[in-house]
This record gives structure tokens, sequence and C-alpha cells, in this order.
């Protein structure tokens, strides 16, 4: 399957699945990175990774439909069978949502449905929740809404920070997107009717 990425950062998540993808009985490959901001590090990752990339500025455009009917073009450029989002930090319309819809999926730092938008890793810990973590999910209209396929929890500690909790987190993150991105290329997980379809097995 041919896979392009979305990000707005570092990229380690981005990393992750180069890393994976490497491995011999990966179902995809990632044929391009698009990030909305340049001189981002998951940029340079993608390009050391010998992986196209291009970047499309939204302060380039008057309106978030431009934008992304721009961005639509580019990543339907290279044709891909799944669109990861991986940190990148936009709203998408809805008309961007339905064009990909069943072929586009998010990782999204907190236990889903809890902890939708942003702050996530301070909300849990001002919650005092004890435990915390994170989902891979279909991307539909609702932010941060659509099906969940995949979740990791961890632990949270009394005397926690935001910042060793999102590190926690982040190290869950990059255990599970790989394979949530694998099971998508190999049609493992499908969305059907806004449920995730494993195999016969609707969750
Ligand atoms: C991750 O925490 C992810 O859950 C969130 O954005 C962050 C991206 O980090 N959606 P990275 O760029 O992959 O390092």
């Amino acid at each position: 399957s041919r896979i392009v990425v979305l990000i707005s950062g570092g990229g380690t998540n981005l990393q992750a699945i180069i890393d994976a993808s490497k491995q011999d009985n990966y179902g995809g490959d990632i044929v391009a990175v698009v990030s909305n901001k340049a001189d981002v590090y998951g940029l340079t990752r993608a390009q050391d990774a010998e992986i196209p990339t291009s970047v499309l500025s939204h302060k380039d455009f008057d309106s978030r439909e431009e934008y992304d009917s721009a961005l639509i073009t580019e990543i339907n450029n290279y044709q891909p069978d799944l669109i990861v989002l991986a940190g990148f930090m936009r709203i998408l319309t809805a008309k961007f949502v339905q064009k990909f819809q069943g072929r586009l999926i998010n990782i999204h730092p907190s236990l889903l449905p809890k902890y939708q938008g942003l702050h996530t890793h301070q909300r849990a810990i001002d919650a005092g929740d004890t435990e915390h973590g994170v989902s891979v999910h279909f991307v539909t209209e609702e932010l941060d809404g659509g099906p969940v396929i995949l979740q990791a929890k961890v632990p949270v500690f009394p005397e926690d920070t935001a910042d060793e909790l999102a590190l926690r987190v982040h190290q869950q993150e990059h255990r599970i997107y790989p394979m949530v991105v694998n099971w998508c290329c190999t049609k493992r997980v499908t969305m059907v009717k806004e449920s995730a379809l494993f195999d016969g097995v609707i969750l």
C-alpha cells in the first residue's frame, strides 16, 4: 500500500513508521511526507529516509477551505491508499475528511473519548486520573471523534509532570502506530459505517 504521512513537527511517530516499513513483511511504503510547516525536523527524517517531501503552508491560503483543497490535490498527486496524520496540527474541513474517509487515520494522546483536543496530559493530571494513554482512530468529521482502532494505556504517577507523562505516552505511540498502519495497509482493519471492522469483528 501507498502511505502519505502528514506532519507539523518533530515526527517521532513518522520515524517509528519509517523504521517499521523497512521490515520485509510490512504492508505499506511511505511515498510522501507533507508538512504544513517548513523547517520541522520531521521533514529531515523523511529526507534522510529518501522519502519525497512537500511543504504546504496554511499561511499561503486565505481560508481553511482553500488550504484543504490544495492539500487534497497535493495528496492525490501521490495516489495513496492510506493517509496518516502524525502530529498534523490542523483541523480538517468536512470536505477533506469526506474525501478520504476510511483511508485517514490519526493518533491522539489520550484514552478517547476522554480529552479530545489539546493539552491532554495536563488535563489527565489535573483530573487526578491514575491511567492515561493514546488512541489511534479513523478520522471522521467530529474532531478526535472517529472510531478507535487501538489504544495503549500508561500509569499516571502522583508526582508526574505533563512532560514526564507525555514521554511515557509517546513510547506507546511509537509502539502502536506502526502496528495500526500495517493493519490498515493489509485491510486487517477497515472502517464500516463509522465503526472499526477487524477481519469480521466490529469494534
Ligand atoms: C503526538 O503526541 C501525537 O499523539 C499528537 O502529536 C504528537 C506528534 O509527535 N497527535 P511527533 O511529531 O510524532 O513526535
